[in-house]
């Protein structure tokens, strides 16, 4: 599991993911995330061997030296987390705090992590429990960062990263990501061995999440890209809203456009550390250009006719499914 808190982790996803790489072949052997964040999804198909070698990128520099020095300097970050105090004061350095090095940078990452609302880094966005530690729940600054789960979590990681899983870790914009790719990994690979899986920002709170902006014209930028990409597998995801309906109709020719509805478990209702309470389900959209998909019941292909189990898919394409 991954270290890192991350607003829009894709974790439900994954199951769905395994199985579509799992009903292709070849089975990719280099899997790349550009915008890896918390990187659960790529944690999970090395962890399990659904794909043989990754590689992270985020354009964020905080990202990348956490996910380094996790994967190939472990020791270290362990043991200089195991010596922080949890406290206010300290938030209040870090976030204050303009690390050069690397390292720094990377224990940063993973304190503002755990200890700021919402897993947020950059913003904002206060301490869990409030600046003054009186929020009514019984969550304060503490309660995200337990050392010994996050010590066997990072451990696991320097085990990906000793064992050749993590191969590299970018820090990187996903369009030199993509030139990256390119240059280091297509004259060695068959197109069909590279899977790039896309999590880009959400659609509408990324200047909130993030110090740079990605607007609609980085998501219009990103699926002109798709269009004509043909030196990889790809995989991308978004949560369902109008501007990725519209960037990515379903009649696109050599891509599958798939609705994905999940539940949130009985434990994911519970209250959150920040006081709210989640949503009962969510819709994904899944754009592709894998060449079989299986039969599931965890999607379907978006405006299918044949599609009676979900009210939200393309009502005014197909209202007698409506309901
Ligand atoms: C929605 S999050 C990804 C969440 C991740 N898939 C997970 O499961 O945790 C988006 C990530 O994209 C990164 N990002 C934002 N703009 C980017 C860009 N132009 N190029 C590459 N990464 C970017 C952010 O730093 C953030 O870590």
């Amino acid at each position: 599991m991954s270290p890192l808190r991350y607003p829009g982790a894709k974790r439900q996803l994954v199951p769905i993911i395994e199985q579509i790489i799992r009903g292709n072949i070849p089975p990719p052997r280099l899997f790349v995330e550009p915008f890896c964040g918390g990187a659960s999804t790529a944690l999970r198909l090395v962890g399990t061997g659904v794909v043989q070698h990754a590689v992270l990128a985020d354009a964020d520099d905080l990202v990348h030296a956490f996910w380094f020095t996790a994967a190939f300097d472990t020791s270290w970050l362990i043991n200089r987390m195991m010596e922080l105090e949890v406290t206010v004061a300290n938030w209040e350095w870090f976030r204050l705090s303009r690390p050069k090095g690397r390292r720094d940078k990377a224990l940063k990452c993973l304190f503002l992590n755990r200890t700021t609302f919402s897993g947020i880094l950059h913003g904002r966005a206060g301490p869990i429990g409030g600046k003054n530690q009186t929020s009514a729940t019984k969550y304060k600054i503490d309660c995200r960062f337990n050392k010994k789960a996050l010590a066997a979590r990072l451990r696991a990681i320097g085990e990906l990263g000793s064992t050749g899983r993590i191969i590299d870790v970018w820090n990187s914009d996903w369009r030199d990501t993509l030139a990256r790719i390119k240059r280091e990994y297509n004259h060695r690979l068959a197109s069909d061995e590279i899977l790039v899986y896309f999590d880009p920002p959400y659609v509408e709170k990324a200047k909130f999440l993030y110090p740079w902006a990605f607007g609609d014209d980085q998501h219009r930028a990103l699926a002109s890209t798709l269009r004509d990409a043909t030196d990889y597998r790809w995989l991308l995801s978004y949560d369902d809203n109008p501007l990725a309906r519209e960037l990515y109709p379903p009649d696109g020719a050599g891509r599958h456009v798939l609705h994905a509805r999940h539940r949130y478990s009985a434990a994911g209702l519970k209250a959150t550390a920040e006081g709210k309470r989640k949503r009962p389900h969510r819709e994904e959209l899944l754009i592709t250009n894998f060449l079989d998909l299986p039969a599931s019941d965890a999607y379907h292909p978006l405006g299918q006719p044949s599609c009676t189990a979900c009210q939200t898919c393309a009502p005014s394409i197909m209202p007698e499914a409506a309901g």
